[in-house]
C-alpha cells in the first residue's frame, strides 16, 4: 500500500506530465527576427557558396513552399514518383538556413550534393547569401494571400516548437502586420523579391494561381527551367502534388519529424491547403484593420494580391 501510494502520488515528480521546454525567443539578423538556432548558425549561411546550376526556391513561410518543392523535385526526376518517394522533402530540397542542434544543417546537406541542387530558403532578399547573385542562379519565388499566410503561420507557430509562443490570435495578427514574426515582414519579403525579379532569372508564382490551374502553372515552371515534359507527365505531376495526395505522403507531410520538434496533434503541417481559409479566422474588425494596414504597406508597388479569395 505504501508503495502504491508513492506511485500514484500526484505530487511525486514521476507523476507530473513531462514539462514542455521553454519556447526559444527570436534573435534578429540585420533587423530581421530569426529562429534562435538559425541565427546562431548565421555565419555558415552567409558564407554559403552557390553553384550556377543551383535552383533557389524562395518563399515567405506558409506560402506553399512544400508544394512547389514537390512539384520541382518531380520535374527534376522526370515525373518518377518512386524516385521522389525515396526521401523526405527536407532531404530532397534542403532548407538553406536550417539549423537545430545535433542534426545536419541545411548548408551541410547541400554541401554533400555535387550538382543540380534544389535549395529552399525563407530569407528576405537582402539576407540571401551573395553567391546566389554572383553565380546568377535561377530562382522560383512563390507568394500567397497574406491573410491565409497569417492564419497558416499562427497554427504552424503552435505546432513547430522552434517558434516562440504565438499567444492569442489577435496579438499574433498584430505581430504579423508589424513584421515581428520569424523571417520578418511579409510585405517587405514579397516586395523585395518582386523588385529583384527584373534583374534576375526569376519566376514569380502565386499560390492562388497554382490552386486555380496547377497544370498551367506547372507548364510555366517547365518553360522557365527549359525542361520540356510530355502532357502525360504534367498530368502525373499535377495528380501527385494535390493537397490530398501530399497530405497522405509521408515523404512530403513532415510526419517523419519527431514530435518534440513538430507536433501534428496540435495542428497538422498539411492543415487545410485551401484559399480563403482566413474567412474562418478573421473577425470583421481584424479584416478592416488588416486591409487598411495592407494599403499602407503595399503603397507604390505594382505587385497585386487578390485579398478577397
Ligand atoms: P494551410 O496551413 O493553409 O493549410 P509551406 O510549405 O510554405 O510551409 O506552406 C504550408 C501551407 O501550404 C499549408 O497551408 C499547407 O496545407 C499548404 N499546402 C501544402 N501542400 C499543399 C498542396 N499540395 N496544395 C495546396 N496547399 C498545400
Amino acid at each position: 500500500l505504501q508503495n502504491a501510494k508513492l506511485l500514484f502520488n500526484p505530487f511525486s515528480p514521476r507523476m507530473q506530465p513531462a514539462k514542455e521546454p521553454p519556447r526559444p525567443a527570436m534573435i534578429p539578423i540585420r533587423g530581421v527576427p530569426m529562429i534562435k538556432h538559425f541565427a546562431e548558425n548565421w555565419g555558415e549561411v552567409e558564407r554559403f557558396q552557390a553553384q550556377p546550376d543551383d535552383l533557389l526556391i524562395s518563399t515567405y513561410p506558409k506560402s506553399g513552399t512544400t508544394w512547389i518543392s514537390e512539384i520541382i523535385d518531380m520535374i527534376y526526376n522526370d515525373g518518377d514518383i518512386e524516385k521522389c518517394k525515396q526521401d523526405p522533402i527536407y532531404m530532397r530540397v534542403p532548407f538553406l538556413e536550417f539549423a537545430v542542434p545535433d542534426i545536419p544543417t541545411g548548408v551541410e546537406l547541400l554541401q554533400k550534393r555535387s550538382s543540380q541542387r534544389l535549395v529552399k530558403t525563407h530569407l528576405p532578399v537582402q539576407l540571401l547569401p551573395p553567391s546566389f547573385w554572383e553565380k546568377d542562379c535561377k530562382m522560383i519565388y512563390m507568394a500567397r494571400n497574406p491573410k491565409d499566410v497569417a492564419v497558416s503561420y499562427y497554427y504552424f507557430y503552435q505546432m513547430a516548437k522552434v517558434h516562440p509562443d504565438p499567444g492569442p490570435w489577435d496579438k499574433f495578427l498584430d505581430d504579423f502586420m508589424a513584421g515581428e514574426v520569424t523571417f520578418g515582414s511579409w510585405y517587405q519579403h514579397v516586395r523585395g523579391w518582386w523588385d529583384k525579379r527584373k534583374e534576375q532569372r526569376m519566376l514569380y508564382l502565386f499560390y492562388e494561381d497554382m490552386k486555380e490551374d496547377p497544370r498551367r502553372e506547372i507548364r510555366k515552371v517547365l518553360e522557365f527551367l527549359g525542361r520540356p515534359l510530355s502532357e502525360e507527365l504534367v498530368e502525373a505531376i499535377a495528380r501527385h502534388t494535390t493537397f490530398a495526395e501530399m497530405q497522405q505522403n509521408f515523404m512530403a507531410n513532415y510526419r517523419t519529424i519527431p514530435t518534440n520538434v513538430m507536433d501534428h496533434s496540435i495542428s497538422p503541417f498539411m492543415r487545410k491547403g485551401v484559399t480563403g481559409d482566413w474567412k474562418t479566422q478573421f473577425t470583421v474588425a481584424q479584416n478592416e484593420r488588416f486591409d487598411a494596414n495592407y494599403e499602407r504597406q503595399m503603397e507604390g508597388t505594382d505587385l497585386c494580391f487578390r485579398l478577397e479569395i
